[in-house]
């Protein structure tokens, strides 16, 4: 949700703040889009900008207008959660004397009681947020400490919720406060400066120094200190990392947008996942499973939790692990587990998966299931987030930064991970031999080049879907670990193409979908590979099936299957693969489809309408 950044600098004033927090804006607006604001500490006071819609609305107000040199700001872009999104309820949220500015990711839950509270002291609210409510106390608490720091670890103790604030007030030009309750916030260090922001991407134009703070701290940064104190202000030390990719990594690199430039980075995203998991003789290196081998060789049950799409790359997994480790795997949307009194144990390994580490529902999740005494493992993304930190143990996918926000690359790159862990756990529970695992590694270090060869042929997939930009509704079928494929293709285009699509599992299309077919309904099929004859042939039956009451048939199948070429409109081939690989071949034509059709449509592919990348509130 909400992009946030704050910036410190030198005393004389310039504007280097302004530019840096618009720069970390630029870089964090997937996390959020409905308005954007700044606010900076000039020799005369406060001085703040902000506009509804996206950033570049901030920038016309900001050349109209322009803001005085300054020495410390601060940067919002939003994910409207209290209140519309207008220029009233943009952040910088201001104190009551406009003295301090407050920015705000998440939620403050008794924001209620307390904004009743402050209006019974004749406090004037200007706006409907709840991030108001922490500005007017701020600035209370202000008067009475008369220090930033001390203000904000007075008013996080009163707050309820999950959230970040950053907070700087005219009285302390040389200042940035930020609080982590819940939510995501990170330093950045600076020669003579310093940053914060949401994740690295606000500050890795300048510096991949970083520092990892914990939960429901205090930083405060000058332009040559960073203090960190706990809650109860003690102080505390973050942990210091260096960003292991640099701003290049996040940029478009000559593609016309971030989703294709993701879509092409998928070798990579594989490549790079595997990369020094196995030591090149077939044998798995997961030192960075630090779970006793002996409780996971007593693993009785794997729940995975995740959302959206990376509950999907879960769900593929389920398959593999299920045939390889012959260990029940469950897969549960992580807001769904949480509420339904999972049954979890001390021999449950919780996998959780997800590409920011900052999903709230997922962090609920584990939260709960470490509560319930299970081992927590991470697939996670992105360094030092939220989820890796409070995991017994982490995966890590190294896909980079991933900037759309619907998620590609991300995907394959879990796939990939928890490939490693089924083949980790099936080896060390004797399920499977080493050279058996070696044969896996093997096939699974061929699917890099295997994805490119599709990538260079992504322009039939292009044309196809440009033709069909008009079409109001898509189904998508698949069986075994094609199944969660559908359930992925039909995802990618209702979020970038807002188009009505459902993915089914090709099964239980007699059981009520096929009601949904008439004359023209386009319908994918993920076919599976003809070497599993049985699969194979209950999927071409599908394709008949829905093919003789009028779909439009496109069916994605492995090269030389020549049973589908009769009864496809359209075939989209895919280089031969074993079963289990199949989902990081067939999902990459739908990818490709859903991009290229909302571009066809004029949509906005990386920043979808309503969509956030990192949903930090549950
Ligand atoms: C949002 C994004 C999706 C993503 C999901 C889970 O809904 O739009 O693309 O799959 O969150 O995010 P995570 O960061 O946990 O993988």
């Amino acid at each position: 949700m909400c992009g946030i950044v704050g910036y410190v600098g030198p005393a004389v004033p310039s504007t280097r703040p302004l530019d840096v927090a618009l720069e970390g804006l630029a870089r964090l607006e997937y996390r959020g889009y409905d308005s954007a604001g700044v606010a900076l500490v000039t020799p005369t006071g406060l001085a703040t900008a902000k506009r509804a819609g996206k950033l570049a609305n901030l920038r016309e107000a900001l050349e109209a207008d322009p803001l005085p040199p300054a020495t410390a700001g601060i940067g919002h872009t939003r994910w409207a959660t209290h209140g519309a999104p207008t220029d009233a309820n943009a952040h910088p949220q201001l104190s009551a004397d406009g003295r301090l500015a407050v920015i705000h990711n998440g939620i403050i839950e008794n924001f209620a009681p307390l904004k009743a509270e402050l209006l019974e002291a004749g406090v004037p609210f200007t706006s409907e947020t709840d991030t108001e409510v922490a500005a007017h106390l701020l600035g209370r608490a202000y008067d009475e400490t008369g220090g930033l720091t001390a203000a904000m670890l007075a008013v996080t103790r009163r707050l309820e919720g999950a959230f970040t604030l950053l907070a700087m007030h005219a009285e302390e030009p040389g200042t940035v406060v930020g609080a982590r309750l819940n939510s995501p916030l990170v330093v950045g260090l600076g020669d003579g400066e310093n940053y914060l922001g949401s994740d690295v991407a606000a500050f890795i134009g300048h510096t991949r120094e970083a520092l990892e703070l914990g939960q429901d701290q205090v930083v405060t940064i000058t332009a040559e200190e960073v203090r960190v104190v706990d809650g109860d202000g003690t102080p505390a030390t973050g942990r210091r990392y260096t960003v292991d990719w640099d701003a290049n990594a996040a940029v478009k690199g000559g593609f016309a947008t971030f989703m294709d430039k993701e879509i092409h980075d998928q070798p990579k995203a594989v490549a790079d996942t595997l990369l020094g998991r196995h030591d090149g003789a077939g044998n798995l290196v997961l030192d960075e499973l630090r779970i006793e081998p002996a409780v996971l060789r007593s693993v009785d049950k794997i729940i995975v939790v995740a959302c959206g799409t990376a509950a999907y790359a879960g769900h593929v997994a389920k398959y593999a692990i299920e045939h390889w480790c012959r260990i029940p795997v469950e897969v549960e949307l992580a807001h769904e587990f949480r509420y339904r009194d999972p049954v979890v144990s001390e021999k449950t390994l919780v996998v959780a998966i997800s590409q920011s580490g900052e999903t709230m529902d997922t962090i609920m999740a584990i939260r709960h299931a470490r509560e319930q005494g299970a081992k927590v493992l991470a697939v996670v993304n992105t360094h030092g987030s939220t989820i890796a930190r409070e995991s017994d143990a982490v995966l890590y996918t190294h896909a980079g930064p991933e900037v759309a926000v619907a998620s590609t690359k991300a995907f394959l790159a879990q796939i990939t991970a928890c490939y490693l862990l089924g083949l980790y756990l099936a080896e060390l529970r004797g399920n499977k031999y080493a050279d058996e695992v070696a044969d896996y590694l093997a096939e699974l270090g061929k699917l890099p080049a295997k994805i490119q060869e599709l990538l260079d042929r992504e322009g039939e997939v292009r044309a196809v879907a440009e033709a069909m930009k008009d079409v109001t509704s898509v189904l998508f079928l698949g069986r075994h670990v094609g199944y969660p494929v559908a359930l992925e293709g039909a995802l990618k285009l209702k979020e970038l193409a807002y188009i009505h699509a459902e993915g089914f599992a090709a099964g239980e299309l007699k059981h009520g979908p096929i009601a949904l077919i008439e004359e023209g309904q386009p319908v994918f099929v993920v076919v599976p590979t003809p070497r599993r004859p049985t699969l194979h042939a209950k999927v071409v039956s599908n394709i008949q099936e829905v093919r003789a009451r009028g779909a439009r048939t496109l069916v994605i199948a492995e090269e030389g299957d020549e049973a589908v070429t009769a009864f496809a409109d359209v075939v989209f081939r895919v280089p031969r693969t074993p079963t289990l690989m199949m989902p990081l071949v067939t999902v990459v034509p739908l990818q490709i489809f859903a991009s290229a059709l909302a571009t066809a449509k004029g949509l906005d592919v990386d920043q979808p309408r309503n969509l956030a990348k990192s949903v930090t509130v549950e």
